[in-house]
């Protein structure tokens, strides 16, 4: 079993260059994690500059149609979904830059997990299983969350925790992409619109942490052996 590992770095942020905090956080993750372990792989997918199709009623069909009676179409149709998945299959450690955007993750974003939770490549779905009929595929997962919000507070406990649609919808999604809820860490620039001595101690903050965890990531996946999916 080889001991390199694969980093899929995800940026959604709709900036495109430095101004992004979420991409210079990625940035700076994947760039301390090479520092320490050059021969790693290293995947981008980067879902601003290259927007995800929605999915819609062909794309439904074809994935609720089991894999030996799709036509050529519906196959065709499933292509981007199965390149996407294959990746995250790929993946030890998923790092994505998420700006919050009206209290969520970037549509983008959104449009990415739509194609990567599927029946039969990423969960299955059996109502024998009773109240909780669906169960994740794949595990052993690590999932870095990189955001920046301009408001702040957002945090359990905070005085917007009740408003942060982000973090909430990303964790309920995890499971798809074969991560614990315990595997997901957080770093978050907040103050982002203020520009004030808090935003720029939130900004060092968030700089500061990203490179550690890391470093942290780094050391832990290299000890441990990694539960493969089947
Ligand atoms: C379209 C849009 C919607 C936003 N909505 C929110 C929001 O609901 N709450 C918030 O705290 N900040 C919001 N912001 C601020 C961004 O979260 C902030 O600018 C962040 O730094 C963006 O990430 P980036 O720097 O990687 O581009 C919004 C910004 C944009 C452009």
């Amino acid at each position: 079993m080889t001991t390199h590992k694969t980093i899929l770095r995800i940026d959604a942020s709709a900036q495109l260059d430095e101004r992004s905090h979420t991409r210079k956080l990625t940035r700076l993750f994947t760039e301390s994690w090479t520092a320490l372990r050059p021969l790693d792989r290293m995947i981008r997918r980067d879902v601003a500059r290259e927007p995800i199709p929605p999915i819609d009623s062909d794309w439904i069909a074809a994935a609720f149609t089991a894999p030996e009676e799709r036509t050529s179409a519906m196959a065709e149709r499933l292509t981007l979904s199965d390149r996407l998945i294959d990746e995250v299959i790929a993946a030890d450690v998923i790092v994505m830059g998420v700006p919050m955007y009206n209290y969520g993750m970037p549509a983008a974003l959104k449009g990415w997990i739509d194609q990567v939770a599927r029946i039969g490549r990423t969960f299955s779905f059996d109502l024998a299983r009773g109240d909780v009929p669906i169960e994740p595929i794949l595990s052993g997962k690590t999932l870095v969350v990189l955001s920046a919000r301009g408001e702040f507070g957002f945090a359990p406990g905070g005085p917007r925790a009740h408003m942060n649609a982000l973090d909430p919808a990303i964790a309920a999604c995890a499971h798809y992409f074969g991560v614990a809820r315990s595997d997901i860490h957080t770093v978050a620039v907040e103050y982002q619109e203020f520009k004030d001595g808090r935003y720029h101690r939130s900004v060092a903050a968030a700089e500061r942490r990203t490179p550690v965890l890391a470093a942290e990531l780094a050391a832990s996946l290299a000890s441990a052996p990694l539960r493969r999916a089947a």
